[in-house]
């Protein structure tokens, strides 16, 4: 690969990395003009981690897709559960070129980027493939650090670590009570793939 197309992907990387947040950055505006108004009504640590799962979109990328008598919905039997294990899917396509740089599995759980594809993890408190055995702390180190537990691996886009590294503890306290109280689902979601080194590999 050349130092140029090095570059370029380099910038790609960022610019679909600014564009997978931009939406639930959105939401989270809205969040905090609601706070700062003191309109949320809401006082329950898990109440609040509810509120706060749903305006901030993570059952967007975190709840798979199925298509319904009125086209693509979530499947709430599966909430939170992230990419379904049993989902086959071909290899992701060759990433577009031009401005055409992210594309999206029909579950919205699987996505091929320059960053190779990632697959929206498993937040119910299953202790096998879920969060349970995690702790709040492990859960605001990860969120405030973008890496597995705090230590590990960077977290790939587009989880929008940018943004919800402003979540304060005590938020993130309260996404996580709410996440500890969802029905456990039992789903390993595969580790993300890496980049394919060079073009047409
Ligand atoms: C735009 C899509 C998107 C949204 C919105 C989103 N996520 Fe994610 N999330 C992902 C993807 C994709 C991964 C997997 C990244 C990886 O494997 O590196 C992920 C990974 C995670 C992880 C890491 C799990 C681990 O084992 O390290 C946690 C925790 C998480 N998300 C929580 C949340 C929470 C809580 C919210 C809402 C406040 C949220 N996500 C919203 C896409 C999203």
């Amino acid at each position: 690969m050349t130092a140029t197309t090095q570059t370029i992907l380099r910038r790609i990387y960022w610019l679909g990395f600014a564009l997978a947040i931009g939406v639930p950055g959105l939401y989270m505006r809205a969040a905090e003009n609601a706070a700062s108004t003191g309109a949320s009504p809401v006082t329950d640590e898990i109440e609040r981690g509810r509120y706060l799962v749903t305006v901030a979109g993570c059952k967007d990328c975190h709840t798979a897709l199925t298509v319904g008598p009125n086209g693509p919905e979530p499947d709430m039997s599966r909430m939170l559960a992230g990419r379904p294990a049993s989902l086959e899917m071909p290899p992701a396509p060759e990433l577009p070129d031009g401005p055409w740089i992210v594309t999206v599995s029909a579950t919205n759980t699987a996505w091929p980027g320059p960053w190779g594809v990632s697959h929206t993890a498993n937040l119910t408190p299953d202790r096998v493939t879920g969060l349970g055995k995690w702790t709040t702390r492990t859960f605001t180190d990860t969120i405030q650090t973008g890496r597995h537990l705090g230590r590990g691996r960077p977290i790939l886009p587009p989880m929008p670590i940018p943004m919800y590294k402003n979540f304060t503890d005590a938020d993130l306290d309260a996404i996580f009570s709410y996440l500890q109280s969802v029905p456990p689902i039992s789903n390993r979601v595969p580790e993300p793939l890496a980049p394919k080194a060079a073009p047409g590999q």
